[in-house]
């Protein structure tokens, strides 16, 4: 059985790829340490996540495992020899890294250099898939000149009538906390692949979502957007009129992306991975088609100031992806996306 490793296992991500990889026949290593409830506190817990993984997949094994623990991820690694190294494990928040720039910058760029240092030691040949993100391109993408529609900002530039594309420059912007501890993640990834050849790629999400996402007000704006429409909660809008817009990818989309770029690897690459124009959304936008789904009324409070460095029009250029791996395509509408989300809230509501 080939054995493949995935940190972050209990998060949307690390999830969503160990029961695809599972399904697929290989036996998935888990690490987490449930460090998202740190994060962000009890609503952020991943531990029903985990729950479910164990219970349901005959050959998963978590690791209560820190990726700051160089030791641990070099002895894990050793052990393992794993096939593939998916690597989704992080702080994800922009907006709390300030207030924990060591747990930020130790966990995503000292913590991916521990796990890439460990793979070119035991493990080299396999695959090294990185979750990086959209915020490496800090707020420059709000440099781009914008039309304001009814309901969205727009690009107002025919250079990005199809998105941002891999060309952006991540240099000389306003990138948060986390978006710089994201950057240095990113480049040592493609370091490796270049300066060792190894096959590694970094996936620069969009906003990354599904119904396993334990959604809360600073990380996994769609799953905490529909969380607060079905408890009748207010979800506050900060600045730029609700009208910003995001593109949204379901996290089974991603695993077939994963999947594929693990059957055709290359070396030190870099995709920009989200839902594309056709899955982006404001959030006025995505509160008419929750409402919509769920048929209540969504509350919400407006808040002049935006949060800094907060994308304004943000969508991924998909056509790199779709070249390199043309059997991968967007398979979940947002619309679909919504509904299971809505479905998964429900359903966990219930306990
Ligand atoms: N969800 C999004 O919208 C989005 C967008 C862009 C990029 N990303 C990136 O994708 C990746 C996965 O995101 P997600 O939404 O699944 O996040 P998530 O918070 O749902 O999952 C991350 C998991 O990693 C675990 N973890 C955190 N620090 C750890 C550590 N030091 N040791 C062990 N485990 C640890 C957490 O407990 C959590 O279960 C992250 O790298 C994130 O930056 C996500």
């Amino acid at each position: 059985m080939k054995v493949i490793l995935i940190t972050g296992s209990s998060g949307l991500i690390g999830s969503e790829v160990t029961v695809f990889f599972h399904r697929l026949g290989f036996f998935v290593h888990g690490v987490d340490n449930n460090l998202r409830s740190v994060f962000f506190g009890p609503q952020g817990d991943t531990r029903w996540r985990q729950k479910q993984l164990v219970d349901s997949l005959e050959f998963f094994h978590h690791h209560e495992l820190d990726i700051r623990d160089r030791q641990g991820i070099l002895e894990l690694v050793k052990k393992l020899r794993p096939a593939a190294i998916i690597h989704a494990a992080a702080q994800p928040s922009h907006d709390r890294a300030a207030a924990i720039p060591f747990d930020d910058f130790d966990t995503n760029a000292v913590g991916t250099l521990n796990l890439l240092e460990a793979t070119r030691l035991y493990c080299p040949e396999s695959p090294f898939i990185y979750m990086s993100t959209n915020k490496v391109y800090g707020d420059l993408p709000n440099s781009i000149h914008l039309k304001e529609l009814e309901t969205r900002w727009e690009y107002d530039d025919s250079n990005y009538l199809n998105g941002i594309s891999e060309a952006f420059s991540i240099d000389q912007s306003k990138h948060s906390l986390f978006g710089a501890s994201k950057v240095a993640a990113d480049i040592m990834v493609q370091e490796y692949g270049r300066y060792f050849n190894m096959p590694t790629c970094c996936l620069r999400g969009g906003c990354l979502t599904g119904p396993n996402h334990s959604g809360v007000e600073l990380h996994g704006f769609l799953s905490y957007l529909i969380k607060c429409n079905l408890e009748g909660r207010e979800y506050s809008i900060f600045g730029y009129k609700g009208k910003q817009v995001r593109d949204n990818i379901h996290s089974e989309d991603v695993a077939r992306f994963i999947h594929a770029f693990f059957m055709t690897p290359r070396c030190a690459e870099v995709y920009n991975l989200g839902g594309g124009k056709d899955n982006s959304c404001s959030i006025l936008e995505a509160f008419a088609l929750v409402e919509k789904c769920s048929g209540k009324p969504q509350q919400y409070s407006y808040v002049e100031e935006n949060r800094i460095g907060d994308h304004i029009c943000y969508y991924s250029d998909l056509t790199k992806m779709k070249k390199h791996y043309p059997g991968w395509n967007i398979t979940k509408s947002l619309s679909q996306t919504i509904s299971e989300i809505v479905d998964s809230w429900q359903e966990r509501m219930k306990f």
